[in-house]
């Protein structure tokens, strides 16, 4: 069956979860949030599974609710974690799941915007600007290829972005 799910991507603070709970209610969908149903499911947070557990375990549980998310879900706008895409198989999964958007941010604005984060356990490991470079240098590629539509973020407003994404679907 083919899918008509709408798949956001990008870096951590990119406005992922915002954007996509204003999509979904424009357009009568429903919304889902890949670290939410994580965090229910597990009764932990997220900053709780990195530490009681491992980033890989983590990355095992997203892998499992994309494999639930292809079997299950149908018209929804899909929310996923920054780090959802270094998997392979996670990368094809969310091909399969619908149509993948990246929202790309410029570094110097995401850096803005994670300053006062405390929820985020890989931005704990350096210095923020250092995490940031970093995990973007090995990641832009990644969300670029992986993207089925590209929408630069920055200095736009939820609803220009939410407009833009409508023109393009
Ligand atoms: C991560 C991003 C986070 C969350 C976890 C790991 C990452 O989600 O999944 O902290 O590796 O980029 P957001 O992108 O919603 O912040």
């Amino acid at each position: 069956m083919l899918k008509n799910n709408i798949v956001l991507i990008g870096f951590m603070g990119c406005g992922k979860t915002t954007v996509g709970i204003e999509l979904a209610k424009q357009n009568n969908m429903t919304f889902i949030d890949t670290d939410t149903k994580i965090e229910l499911e597990e009764h932990m947070t997220v900053k709780e599974i990195f530490n009681h557990f491992s980033e890989k375990h983590f990355r095992q549980l997203e892998t499992n609710q994309l494999e639930k998310l292809l079997k299950t879900t149908n018209n929804a706008i899909i929310s996923t974690g920054g780090g959802i895409v270094i998997r392979e198989e996670n990368r094809l999964l969310l091909k399969k799941i619908g149509t993948v958007i990246y929202l790309k941010t410029s570094e110097q604005e995401l850096i803005k915007r994670l300053q006062n984060d405390t929820k985020r356990p890989l931005l704990k490991q350096q210095k923020l600007d250092d995490a940031v470079t970093n995990l973007l240098t090995l990641r832009i590629p990644i969300y670029e290829n992986l993207a089925d539509i590209i929408i630069n973020t920055d200095g736009k407003t939820v609803e220009n972005i939410t407009k833009e994404i409508k023109r393009c679907i």
